[in-house]
């Protein structure tokens, strides 16, 4: 019988194509052919139609040892194939990747407590969540994955539950920031901090995690928000994301957490850790006010770990908190971020200050390193 050729689906095969691939910490990243598996169960593969430059991209590639890597990890695109057993997902959905996606089944993901997932959290060793293996390969060479997203690549292959459909209407070459920074310092302002309404905050750095926390801050009436950087040039795209006062600390005669508790009769009420910097967690917690000053940090540290602090700035009631993708429940919460931003309520455009093809990804590192940007977004061949 001839009928099962015409109704049979098509296998999936690998795709060899275009992928900027870190062969060594600090190295540029070179153009290499790569092949990309087909996705295996509850997977899907997408074809990246923009992916914005992290800070954590350049914090890992810098630092981390686990090479030849393809980093990336806010993304847009296009789901190109699906693998066995996903009803979610169809060839052609537009979708945002997750660094930290949501199983919706787990002990965390049932709770309304945390964004933890237990089965496709925060991937640290390179690999695909399910089987521990790659998906890209050169000459049948394993090449790593960076938070199981890998988006530096023209096609990726991430976990059904690290990817999230986005509406029709959402421009994919804007919304790209949604995957990682903008929604972290929104959800670190309003899930995890909770600013109430004529409260102060003070926000170290203000990179496009920092100016979306100040963004946050602004929307629920904060009275002052006080930006420290060390980069003057940020303080005037500051005042436009909300910042009233702006601080370097190099200016300062005194240190800038006593400059911060003088003008806010005693500590901000918040502050929150944008640098990656354990140091600047300490500044933090000094900043804020005894009783009820709450610090939460966002920054992943480039070099050492662990903190330090003197347990008095806990014994007189302040709180020092973390916050992984702003608290937000990844899945669930995403789109009614992008429909704020469709109906104008939040903006993103401002972040980006620049827009360069794929070929030229070395130059989005660049400007990362030397301080000269905000979100560079990366645009794949068409
Ligand atoms: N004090 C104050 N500001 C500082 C300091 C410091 N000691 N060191 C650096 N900065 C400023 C930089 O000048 C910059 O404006 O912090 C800002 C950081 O911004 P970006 O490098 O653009 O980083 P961003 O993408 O906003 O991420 C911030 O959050 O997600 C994490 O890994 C990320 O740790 C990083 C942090
Ligand atoms: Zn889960």
């Amino acid at each position: 019988m001839s009928i099962s050729s015409s109704t049979s689906i098509e296998p999936i095969g690998v795709i060899t194509c275009k992928a900027a691939v870190a062969w060594g910490p600090g190295e540029p990243l070179v153009m290499e052919e790569v092949e990309v598996s087909p996705p295996q169960p509850m997977e899907i593969r997408i074809k990246v139609v923009c992916t914005s430059l992290c800070r954590s991209d350049v914090t890992a590639w810098q630092s981390q040892a686990i090479f030849p890597r393809i980093f990336g990890h806010e993304a847009s695109g296009i789901v190109e194939s699906v693998g066995e057993g996903v009803t979610e997902f169809e060839v052609g959905d537009r979708v945002l990747t997750l660094f930290t996606g949501e199983c919706m089944s787990c002990k965390h993901c049932t709770s309304t407590k945390s964004n933890m997932c237990q089965v496709l959290g925060l991937e640290r060793k390179g690999l695909m969540h399910s089987d521990q293996k790659t998906r890209f390969s050169i000459k049948g060479k394993p090449i790593y994955h960076y938070c199981a997203v890998s988006s530096f690549s023209e096609y990726t292959v991430v976990h059904s539950g690290c990817a999230v459909k986005v509406s029709s209407r959402a421009p994919l070459e804007k919304i790209c920031l949604f995957s990682c920074g903008v929604a972290a310092g929104l959800g670190a302002a309003w899930k995890v901090a909770n600013i109430s309404e004529g409260s102060t905050v003070a926000i170290y750095g203000l990179g496009t995690v920092g100016l979306s926390v100040a963004q946050g801050a602004k929307l629920r009436g904060a009275s002052r928000i006080i930006g420290v950087d060390i980069n003057t040039g940020k303080s005037e795209i500051a005042k436009a994301f909300g910042v009233t006062d702006f601080i370097n600390p190099d200016d300062c005669s005194e240190s800038v957490h006593q400059v911060v508790k003088r003008i806010t009769d005693g500590g901000a009420d918040y502050s929150f850790e944008c640098v990656g910097d354990t140091e600047t967690i300490t500044t933090a917690l000094q900043s804020c006010c005894d009783g009820w000053g709450l610090t939460v940090t966002l920054g992943v540290p480039k070099v050492t770990p662990l903190i330090s602090t003197h347990y008095g700035l806990f014994l007189s009631g302040k709180t020092l908190t973390g916050s992984l993708f702003g608290g937000w429940k990844p899945k669930s919460d995403i789109p009614s971020l992008i429909d704020m931003y469709l109906r104008k309520e939040i903006k993103i455009d401002e972040l980006i200050t620049h827009n360069m093809p794929f070929e030229e990804i070395n130059q989005a590192f660049n400007l990362m390193t030397e301080g000269k940007c905000l979100r560079c977004v990366i645009h794949m061949p068409k």
